[in-house]
């Protein structure tokens, strides 16, 4: 698996965000990182609650984070995880709002030290909802 150059920036941030997880409950880090379709890297991390069913994933932190920045067309996201896990079907949904198109959308799934896995969001979420209004 080779990564392109912002590929490379992008499992770099998923992988910095990663250290800043709040997960006091599950003991689970994750980090995550979307690229744009103008090439910026947006990161997040997971956020936990008391409260658990507040808890926020890593991925939606980071698209998040994209959008409220402006950004409005992602093109491929990076989340690190301790075990290789994979987003959970909500974010793959979240993903699926922002995303160019699902079949060139790119997933990297790696841990801190390695390379996991490489996906298309069309693979990860096959018949995902779309509304047109
Ligand atoms: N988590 C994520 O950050 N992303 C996912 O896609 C799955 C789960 C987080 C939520 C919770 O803080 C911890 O991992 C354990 O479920």
């Amino acid at each position: 698996m080779s990564l392109s150059p912002a590929e490379q920036a992008l499992v770099q941030a998923a992988r910095e965000s990663r250290v800043h997880a709040y997960a006091p409950y599950s003991g689970y880090a994750v980090g995550a990182a979307v690229l744009t379709d103008d090439g910026r890297v947006f990161a997040g991390c997971n956020v936990e609650n008391t409260s658990y069913g507040l808890t926020i994933c890593a991925e939606r932190v980071a698209v998040f984070n994209a959008v409220a920045s402006g950004a409005r067309r992602l093109v491929a996201a990076a989340v690190c995880t301790p075990d290789g896990g994979t987003p959970c079907g909500a974010c793959r949904q979240v993903l699926l709002e922002f995303a160019n198109t699902p079949e060139s959308f790119a997933l990297w799934v790696v841990s801190p030290d390695r390379l996991i896995a490489r996906y298309t969001l069309a693979e990860l979420l096959p018949h995902g909802f779309r509304c047109f209004p």
